[in-house]
């Protein structure tokens, strides 16, 4: 498969990809795994791509993001109990991506210097830089042939995920990932249209059409809370998501953000 290939199968359309761009079919093909090998993670190969992860970019070189590993069998027992996903303890390994603004605020203590930012900032900055390293980490994983999957699920229950981590104030969990070798190749899942998501200086694209154009590619053999809402002729991504977030979700998750010492104002 060429990346152009892989780009048609997953956007509907392809930009015109230069020889250069090729060493990026790899990305460009990706998809998570929920489906792992009993095979043994090597610790030496976790900590280097924990390493590879963390050499990403951090925003004004604050390194507000870290990264546990966790090996202990009680404390994965419990945030695979969180999820519920059946899937999810036969992961070889589970990591927990944490925004990190503890950090930030010793250094102003070892300083002598007061803190002069305590508001939305902080948390937005440390999310985005544990954000960058979930990613990173991923791409690197996959590269060496692991699957993954990030878990935002174990934030449904944010104290549980703290106590087990013993997470101190002004550190927040921003997600988990399961991580092994693969049982099966990754599936190229689509997405909304080049056309939809890539702007041109201005930002002009109305959201019905490149939903709908989506929505027509989008392939599901199950609809969502049928009980609900009833069956649909023309089922697709946008009844899916509407559905899924008609429920309330993580409604407690700012409480616990501001709990951990956190302004978001
Ligand atoms: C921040 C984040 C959190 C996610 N949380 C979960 C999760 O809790 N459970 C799950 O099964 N998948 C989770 N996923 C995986 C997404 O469902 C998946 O990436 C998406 O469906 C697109 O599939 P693809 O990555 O194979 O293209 C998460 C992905 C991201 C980026």
């Amino acid at each position: 498969m060429t990346i152009k290939d892989a780009l048609q199968a997953r956007f509907g359309d392809a930009p015109d990809v230069p020889p250069e761009a090729e060493a990026l079919i790899d990305m460009a093909a990706r998809g998570v795994c929920r489906d792992y090998r009993d095979d043994p993670v090597d610790p030496a190969l976790l900590r280097t791509l924990c390493a590879v992860a963390l050499s990403s970019p951090s925003k004004s070189d604050l390194q507000q993001r870290d990264i546990v590993i966790v090996t202990d069998p009680e404390i994965r027992a419990g945030l695979d109990r969180i999820t519920g996903f059946d899937w999810q303890p036969k992961a070889p390994a589970f990591l927990v991506f944490c925004a990190n603004h503890a950090r930030f605020r010793a250094c102003h203590e070892m300083a002598g210097v007061p803190v002069a930012n305590d508001h939305l900032d902080g948390f937005f900055n440390a999310s985005i830089d544990a954000a960058i390293a979930l990613a990173t980490f991923i791409t690197a994983a996959e590269r060496v042939g692991f699957g993954c999957c990030p878990i935002s699920v174990i934030r449904n229950q944010p104290e549980t995920v703290a106590s087990l981590l013993g997470l101190p104030d002004h550190v927040i969990p921003v997600c988990g990932l399961t991580l092994g070798w693969p049982n099966r190749p990754p599936r190229i899942q689509p997405r909304l249209s080049l056309g939809a998501t890539i702007h041109e200086n201005r930002f002009t694209q109305a959201q019905e059409p490149g939903i709908a154009e989506y929505d027509r590619r989008r392939d599901f053999p199950r609809q969502r809370d049928t009980e609900k809402w009833g069956e649909k002729a023309d089922y697709g991504w946008s009844d899916d998501k509407a559905r899924q977030y008609a429920v309330p979700q993580r409604t407690d998750w700012g409480a616990f953000v501001r709990g951990k010492g956190f302004r978001l104002d």
